[in-house]
């Protein structure tokens, strides 16, 4: 791609004019944009770039170890792996409402990013992977008459006494673009083509309080949910897709006994930026072999329902 090749070099030579023989510290999540940041910045000034992957134990199954694989192993980049999974979920016990959730992580998310950073002695510089619909959108939250629907965790929550300079190499790009700067940059196709996920993570698909236990059911659910997907060729025509698993219990037959188990529900929508979205159309043989599949497969739940709603009104995640 023309335009990525030149953006690419472009924006190298202005992260190096900026941060000269400063240290730098990139926030790791595995997702496309802080690993294309990531990636990008590794380039442009190597060893003073060091990762940090604060892992709350939110994650899908496995995305952690594919993380610390891709970027220590293969691109070289230093990397701390924190796991804080006790920390976050011993927070996250009691906790309910999807406000105090939210904010409760990304509370912890800057303490345990602050103390790695600590340990390294600090940085000159934080780098995040901020886009332009994020700097848009976390400015109609503050700056207008409209209203915060959800307090995200990954734009503008860098508290007053972080006083390092910013860097935000992907500040002028859309999703798509990331993708192709990302494919322009080497960065493999399962983390380019990866579908968006929120920086609170798994917590935000188990309304009501999260235990180890409900993580662990819905990792179950939502690698069988996505594994169907990949499957039929239709992962890279959705946007998002993933469980969410739902604070109530219904009663099924299973064999010859009664069960009284936890319902979840399917989310799958199209989207260009995550602004507004479209429910995916599935056929119903291919919505009835996902919830044959977890109703046998994961022990904790019984019924499979799938979410209809578009946004708006709806919101793609549920809290
Ligand atoms: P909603 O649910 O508001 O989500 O329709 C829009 C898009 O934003 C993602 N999302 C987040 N991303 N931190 C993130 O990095 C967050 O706190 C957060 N909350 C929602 C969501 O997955 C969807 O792509």
């Amino acid at each position: 791609d023309w335009s990525m090749g030149a953006f690419r070099q472009e924006e190298i030579a202005r992260i190096r004019a900026k941060v000269g023989s400063g240290k730098v510290v990139c926030g790791l999540s595995g997702g496309v944009d802080s690993s294309v940041a990531a990636v990008l910045l590794h380039e442009a000034i190597g060893d003073q770039l060091t990762c940090i992957f604060v892992d709350h134990g939110l994650l899908r199954g496995g995305e952690a170890e594919q993380v610390v694989s891709t970027f220590r192993d293969r691109f070289n980049i230093k990397l701390i792996h924190r796991d804080a999974s006790d920390l976050f979920l011993g927070a996250l016990a009691g906790v309910t409402d999807p406000e105090l959730k939210r904010k409760t992580i990304g509370r912890l998310f800057v303490e345990v990013f602050e103390e790695e950073q600590a340990k390294l002695g600090g940085a000159d510089f934080l780098a995040q992977g901020t886009l332009y619909p994020d700097v848009i959108e976390s400015v109609s939250a503050t700056g207008g008459p409209s209203v915060t629907i959800k307090s995200h965790h990954n734009v503008g929550g860098l508290p007053e006494h972080m006083r390092m300079q910013l860097v935000e190499p992907l500040r002028e790009l859309f999703k798509d673009e990331v993708r192709a700067l990302g494919r322009e940059l080497g960065v493999p196709e399962n983390i380019v083509g990866r579908h968006p996920f929120p920086g609170p993570g798994l917590a935000i698909r188990i309304p009501g309080e999260v235990t180890r236990e409900k993580v662990a059911i819905l990792q179950k659910a939502d690698a069988i949910f996505l594994e169907e997907i990949r499957n039929s060729g239709l992962y890279d025509a959705i946007w998002q897709a993933f469980v969410v698993l739902l604070p109530v219990r219904t009663v099924g037959v299973m064999g010859d006994g009664r069960t009284y188990d936890q319902a979840c529900a399917l989310r799958a929508v199209t989207s260009t930026d995550g602004m507004t979205a479209d429910v995916y159309p599935f056929d119903i043989a291919f919505l009835s072999r996902v919830s044959n599949r977890i109703v046998n497969e994961v022990r904790g739940i019984n019924r499979v329902t799938y979410d209809v709603t578009s946004k708006p009104p709806g919101t793609i995640e549920w809290e």
